[in-house]
């Protein structure tokens, strides 16, 4: 059978697409040109936003003659529901899809087909265990886990440029039950740091991009996503004393109001944010900074709103991901607030930081 895999979403979703390249192979499947030369069309979906959703259903629905598989994060999300109620809305609403196939029966235990020889996204955890209020996540991927040290070690090794990434690298290694060994029998350190501003966790990611930093040929490495509350003193020193690691930080900050960020259950103010980036300016000569931002969460005022315009004009961010927000299933603002401002109001705020911080020409006509 020939295969062909269609990858909505994140840099997480794009290298699971890798493994389930891997796992196709495996069993004998070859690799189809495009969707039109495909027997059997693997789609691998994301629901981060309900915009995001609607596409993956575009898809699904256009899809003629095809066996269609479909994983990541809309199955993911229906294999965790306890009552399975989902998983059936999910199988009513896409009668033509002939297997749900959730991610996790990938696995890691296949090595990844890139189409990049030279760059690999190298995933180092995997879910989230911070419940922003806004975010499905930890719903589709479920709690965080980490993958053991010495596997991305090896991993990252033969390529020129690497991306260490999950939903908040900064925690990884916070679950693992066995310190990795360091050279000569020394354990290495974990650094502890405060997270969700209540416990202080041990996490081994300075150790870790310190060790990636130094394997043999590797020109460049670089991570997303980190939290803003739990990068540490260590990881800034690893970044600074090494050359190889990116000076470019995406650091998503979703509000500068501090109403709204714990209405979000982010566990920093934006003072706290703000001393944040100058202290890496200080110690990272050169570094720049990106962001995510969310618009029109439920109840900001225009002045919750004015607060993130100022945020936005006192960092100076080289480019911000800015999301109109968008109610998700199964979240706790779902539950617990309400979406309540209007749409229009919502991309009227998203143009204004679209045109201040990606200096975007909206008389282009280019919106979202
Ligand atoms: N609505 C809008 N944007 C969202 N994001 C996450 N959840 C939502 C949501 N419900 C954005 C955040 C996050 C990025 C990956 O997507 O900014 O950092
Ligand atoms: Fe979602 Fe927050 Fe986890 Fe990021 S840190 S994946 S926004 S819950």
């Amino acid at each position: 059978m020939k295969y062909f895999i269609v990858t909505f979403g994140c840099a997480a979703n794009q290298a699971d697409s890798e493994r389930a390249a891997a796992y196709y192979q495996a069993r004998g499947d070859t690799k189809a040109k495009s969707v039109e030369d495909a027997d059997v069309v693997i789609v691998n979906t994301c629901m981060i936003r309900e915009s995001a959703a609607h596409r993956v259903y575009g898809l699904i629905h256009n899809l003629k003659n095809k066996k269609i598989v479909v994983t990541g994060c809309m199955v993911g999300m229906a294999v965790r529901e306890k009552s399975g109620n989902m998983l059936r809305e999910l199988r009513k609403k896409l009668p033509t899809v002939s297997e749900f196939l959730p991610i996790a029966e990938v696995g890691f235990d296949y090595e990844p087909i890139r189409s990049d020889k030279k760059h690999a996204f190298v995933p180092i955890t995997n879910g989230c265990n911070n419940f922003c209020t806004y975010c499905v996540v930890p719903f589709t991927r479920g709690r965080e886990t980490s993958r053991p040290f010495e596997d991305i070690l090896r991993e990252c090794k033969g390529y020129a440029r690497v991306t260490l990434i999950g939903q908040n690298v900064n925690s990884y290694g916070s679950d693992l039950k066995n310190p990795p060994a360091g050279e000569a029998g020394n354990t290495i350190k974990p650094t502890y740091v405060k997270h969700l501003g209540r416990l202080r966790i041990p996490t081994l990611f300075p150790a870790l991009l310190e060790k990636v930093g130094e394997i043999k040929g590797l020109r460049s490495v670089d991570f997303i996503s980190s939290n803003p509350w739990d990068f540490s003193d260590d990881l800034i020193r690893v970044i600074a004393g090494n050359k190889k690691i990116s000076r470019h930080i995406h650091l998503p900050v979703q509000s500068g109001d501090n109403t709204v960020l714990k209405r979000m259950n982010r566990w920093y103010t934006r003072e706290e944010y703000i001393a944040l980036v100058g202290k890496l300016r200080k110690e990272i000569p050169g570094v720049t900074i990106s962001t995510d931002i969310i618009v029109g969460f439920c109840g900001e005022t225009k002045k919750q709103f004015e607060n993130t315009v100022r945020l936005a004009k006192e960092v100076g961010f080289t480019k911000a991901y800015i999301s109109i927000y968008s109610d998700r299933p199964m979240t706790a603002a779902h539950k617990v607030y309400k979406d309540s401002v209007p749409h229009a109001e919502k991309k009227r705020r998203w143009n204004i930081l679209e045109v201040l911080i990606n200096k975007t020409n909206l008389q282009n006509g280019t919106y979202e």
